[in-house]
């Protein structure tokens, strides 16, 4: 096994980033039982505090702080449920820039700092999603270093489209400055409401800009998906064996962009080796 590693980026906040990371996350182990990790780039933690929510921990004892510190991620591993592990952030993290600079010396050196970390841990799984915060650092450089691919959120508000060109745009100038092997793989719209004529108007901006790199998949807007922010992520089953509708929503979405995901990469590991 070699981990497929993805960011999920867009250099705009609060566009469903955290929550596309924990769905995917969570699905990609719980339904199709895959071995998956996340990895908490962001020292806001808000991953690390769903999927510790998901798995009733009150207190994440090392982190990836620690496991910067000891040069070891594999000592700061958090099992969450069957098939699930996370490797949470605290707010610590946030002097990582700091440490980059002072203890690496050529650019190269600097944004490979997480690669190398986990590239020994590749082999325990299927993916690795990577969360990111929404800005232009030491972060989000080093991820994208990290990453085979870049699934790019948006919200369907004008801001969130410019945040996506200038997350393209920066991963163009990281490529072809690093050269780092990294591909869009896919952009994907959240918190869409339906029936919203100007959300419909992004969406349909979002497609002439980027074709079918948008994601047939859209996530509208669910309380559901709210939900599992303040308690967790779950499925209830009922005692006659169907899933809770509102569940069953939630979960179905992300099930669908993880077989999305799997056919655009084979499609694009074929045109890579044509
Ligand atoms: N499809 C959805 N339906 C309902 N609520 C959602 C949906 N997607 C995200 N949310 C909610 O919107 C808020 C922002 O989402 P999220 O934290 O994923 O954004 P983010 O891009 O990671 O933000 P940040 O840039 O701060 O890291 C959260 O409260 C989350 O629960
Ligand atoms: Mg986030």
């Amino acid at each position: 096994m070699v981990a497929t590693v993805y960011t999920v980026g867009n250099f705009k906040g609060g566009v469903g980033k955290t929550k596309i990371v924990t769905m995917l996350g969570y699905d990609n182990a719980v339904i199709r039982g895959k071995k998956t990790l996340v990895l908490d780039l962001d020292p806001q933690a808000n991953a690390s505090q769903i999927l510790a929510k998901t798995a009733n921990i009150d207190n994440i004892e090392r982190t990836v702080t620690q496991g910067l510190q000891e040069n070891d991620f594999s000592i700061c591993i958090t099992p969450i449920v069957e098939n699930l592990d996370l490797i949470a952030c605290d707010t610590g993290f946030r002097s990582f820039n700091k440490y980059v600079l002072k203890n690496f010396e050529t650019e190269e050196e600097q944004i490979n700092v997480l690669n190398k970390l986990i590239e020994p841990l590749k082999a325990n799984y299927d993916a690795i999603f990577i969360d990111v915060p929404p800005t232009i650092s030491e972060f989000s450089d080093n991820a994208m270093a990290a990453s085979d691919y870049s699934i790019i959120a948006f919200q369907t508000v004008i801001e969130s489209l410019d945040g996506v060109a200038k997350y393209v745009g920066y991963q163009n100038f990281m490529v072809e400055r690093y050269g780092i092997d990294l591909q869009i793989i896919d952009i994907i719209p959240c918190m869409v409401e339906p029936d919203d004529s100007l959300d419909k108007e992004i969406l349909n901006e979002a497609r002439e800009l980027y074709g079918n790199v948008v994601s047939e998949n859209v996530v509208n807007y669910q309380k559901r998906l709210r939900r599992y922010s303040s308690e967790g992520i779950y499925i209830q089953k009922y005692n006659n064996g169907n899933y809770d509708q509102w569940d069953f929503n939630a979960h179905n979405i992300f099930t669908n962009i993880l077989n999305e995901l799997e056919g655009r990469k084979n499609y694009l590991t074929d045109e890579m080796e044509a």
